[in-house]
């Protein structure tokens, strides 16, 4: 059935079909339609305080392994599906037991990019996957239009559990369940990292930004540089965002390919 979210959607599968193509595989580009590194936004600050950079000691892994806490069965584990295992059979938060399944992540164990949402939907605590229903669809495209399959990338959550009714996460609910996301950071080692939405940013980041002020730079997590856009939800909703969240997707695939050339 045609809705909004039809229009929306084929609206910006049109508008990623027309700049996909000009940016990521076509060298020889039309300067014109060269996305614009104009459209300056009033500039926010470009990086954070690269407090955690400059330490040549201590790599970006170990330093967001010690964010784990000291008591935490996570600490000794050593692959994706110990953690998934445990994540299954473990009530952390309330939201543990009332949830169908848990959606725990999915995609390439070494992906270079690792992208992370706010918690599953309905869709996602029904079939135990990120990202597969209306927005999770959305996300795909804008994957797609950068040159990336789902299985190229690891996709996940802040949250592992689906919140009732789609209410944002609680601060102790992130709390309580960031740090199995710092497990599997150490585990993939992502090169570069995509935060969707401002809970998503704000959570990883530990600020509390808003969006517009988070994104169209890369901030420095540990010494992983993180993007930080639009959820593909807010686009549905609003189709002004889309632009921007263009802009910022396409700085992201050239960051990539510079940083895995
Ligand atoms: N929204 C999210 O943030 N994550 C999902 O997995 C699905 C929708
Ligand atoms: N505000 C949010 O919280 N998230 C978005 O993605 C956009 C606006």
């Amino acid at each position: 059935m045609p809705s909004d979210f039809d229009d929306i959607r084929a609206a910006l599968e049109h508008q990623l079909a027309l700049y996909g193509d000009l940016v990521l595989v076509d060298d020889d580009v039309p300067a014109a339609a060269e996305p614009a590194p104009v459209d300056p936004k009033p500039t926010p600050e470009p990086i954070d305080e690269p407090d955690s950079v400059s330490e040549p000691d201590s790599d970006p892994w170990a330093r967001i392994a010690a964010l784990i806490p000291a008591d935490s069965p996570l600490r000794d584990m050593t692959s994706l599906d110990e953690v998934a295992a445990w994540v299954a059979t473990t009530e952390l938060i309330e939201l543990d037991r009332t949830r169908k399944n848990p959606v725990f992540g999915v995609g390439n164990p070494e992906a270079d990019l690792l992208v992370i949402g706010e918690a599953p939907g309905a869709d996602e605590d029904e079939q135990g996957e990120p990202f597969v229903g209306r927005a999770g669809k959305l996300l795909t495209d804008i994957l797609d239009a950068i040159g990336f399959e789902r299985s190229d990338v690891y996709i996940a959550n802040i949250l592992k559990s689906r919140p009732p009714n789609n209410r944002d996460p609680f601060p102790d609910e992130v709390a309580a369940h960031i740090p199995i996301l710092h497990k599997q950071i150490t585990l993939i080692r992502p090169k570069l990292i995509l935060c969707v939405g401002r809970t998503s940013g704000t959570s990883l980041l530990g600020r509390d930004s808003s969006l517009k002020d988070m994104r169209g730079v890369f901030h420095d997590y540990h010494g992983i540089e993180v993007m930080v856009t639009y959820h593909p939800a807010a686009l549905l909703r609003n189709p002004n965002w889309k632009r921007p969240t263009w802009e910022d997707v396409q700085l992201l695939r050239r960051r990539y390919d510079e940083l895995t050339a």
